[in-house]
């Protein structure tokens, strides 16, 4: 049984334990590690007008994040960008796509009108989620990344409220 909601601050430690483990697969994600740190991320989970948290929850532990990040001037305000990451045997099952549904009915009543995000070329059980929720590719960066000795290309894919 697994559960999704908004995290609360006593979430941080599992967060960045959950983003660290995928981010050490090295394929999915840009960062090595999670580079903030828990007072840092309270900060941000407190923040509500301007960042969405959820977390996944099985047996008390985070197995997935999706985060929404609010734009900060006036002039791109209208904008979030969207990350997420779920941990390996926990993937497939419709996770991500209720944690993406949730986030945009956030989105909605925040006032936001387009979401974007950035997805390695590779990922493509990724970039099929994003377009069956909707999302549209707006551009590519061409060999943006090396990853594992290989070219990969930056994808850069919206979705309009
Ligand atoms: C990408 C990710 C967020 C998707 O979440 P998920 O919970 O695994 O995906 P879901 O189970 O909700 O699947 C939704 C869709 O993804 C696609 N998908 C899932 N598993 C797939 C597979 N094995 N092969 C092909 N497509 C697949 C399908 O299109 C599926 O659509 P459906 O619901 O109509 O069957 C998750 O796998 C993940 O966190 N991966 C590692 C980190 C990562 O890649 N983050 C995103 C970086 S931009």
């Amino acid at each position: 049984m697994v559960e999704i909601r908004r995290a609360e601050t006593d979430d941080a430690p599992g967060i960045i334990d959950c983003f660290n483990d995928v981010m050490s697969e090295g394929i999915y994600l840009l960062g090595e590690r999670y580079l903030g740190d828990e007072a840092f991320l309270e900060m941000r989970i407190r923040d509500e007008f301007n960042e969405l948290f959820l977390v996944a929850i099985h047996n008390n532990k985070v197995i997935g994040v999706l985060t929404l990040t609010r734009e900060s001037f006036q002039k791109n305000r209208h904008v979030a960008f969207l990350g997420i990451a779920i941990r390996r045997g926990f993937r497939h099952q419709g996770i991500g796509r209720a944690m993406m549904e949730m986030s945009f009915e956030w989105a909605r009543e925040m006032g936001i009108e387009k979401i974007c995000l950035e997805v390695f070329s590779t990922n493509v059980n990724a970039i099929e989620l994003y377009k069956k929720l909707g999302f549209e590719i707006e551009g590519i960066r061409k060999k943006q990344f090396k990853i594992e000795g290989n070219y990969v290309d930056d994808v850069l894919m919206a979705k309009f409220l």
